[in-house]
């Protein structure tokens, strides 16, 4: 831990507001642009990626902030024991600094808190490594976008 990481402001975890939908998309395009796809892609994802106002306010949509500026998103849906982590998206400059950690175990809380017995991760190949890391298992692939493009799916026993 460096000495400037050490004296950081504190990661505060809130809910998301229905009027951050545009900031948060341009968050979520920004972390997954991280990972070097070209812009044909990311406008072809752009729908999947996009935290419309509808979403936050049906879904369990949390953000990380620190000093005033939002570091990272969550997305979270649940359909009867089974939920899914919809979006988990950290602003590339906070990337490797535990907001991603935060955001997991929030949308963790939020799945038990809802009565899930099943946390399911459709990931990006390049996250998956992460997900392990927080303690899920794969168990398979799911066909995606363009075609040919196949995503780990991933679980967690809550
Ligand atoms: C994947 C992502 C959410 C991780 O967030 P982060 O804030 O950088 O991760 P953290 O700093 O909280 O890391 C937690 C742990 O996971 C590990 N980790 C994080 N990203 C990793 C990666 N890509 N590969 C391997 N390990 C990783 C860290 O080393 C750390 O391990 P430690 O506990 O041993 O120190 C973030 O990189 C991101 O938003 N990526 C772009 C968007 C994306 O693909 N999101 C996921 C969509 S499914």
């Amino acid at each position: 831990v460096s000495a400037g990481r050490r004296f950081q402001d504190p990661l505060i975890v809130r809910p998301a507001r229905a009027s951050e939908a545009r900031d948060l998309t341009a968050l979520a395009v920004r972390s997954k642009a991280h990972w070097g796809y070209p812009e044909t892609l990311l406008a072809l994802w752009h729908s999947d990626l996009a935290l419309t106002a509808e979403l936050i306010t049906e879904e369990s949509v949390h953000v990380a902030e620190r000093a005033g500026e939002t570091v990272g998103v969550v997305a979270v849906s649940v359909d009867g024991g089974i939920a899914e982590i919809e979006g988990l998206w950290v602003e590339p400059s906070a990337m490797g600094d535990g907001v991603g950690r935060v955001l997991f175990t929030k949308a963790v809380e939020t799945a038990r808190g809802l009565g899930a017995r099943t946390l399911v991760i459709v990931a990006d190949p390049n996250a998956e490594k992460f997900y392990l890391r927080m303690g899920a298992r794969r168990t398979g692939t799911v066909s995606s976008r363009p075609a040919g493009r196949v995503l780990p799916r991933l679980e967690l026993s809550l």
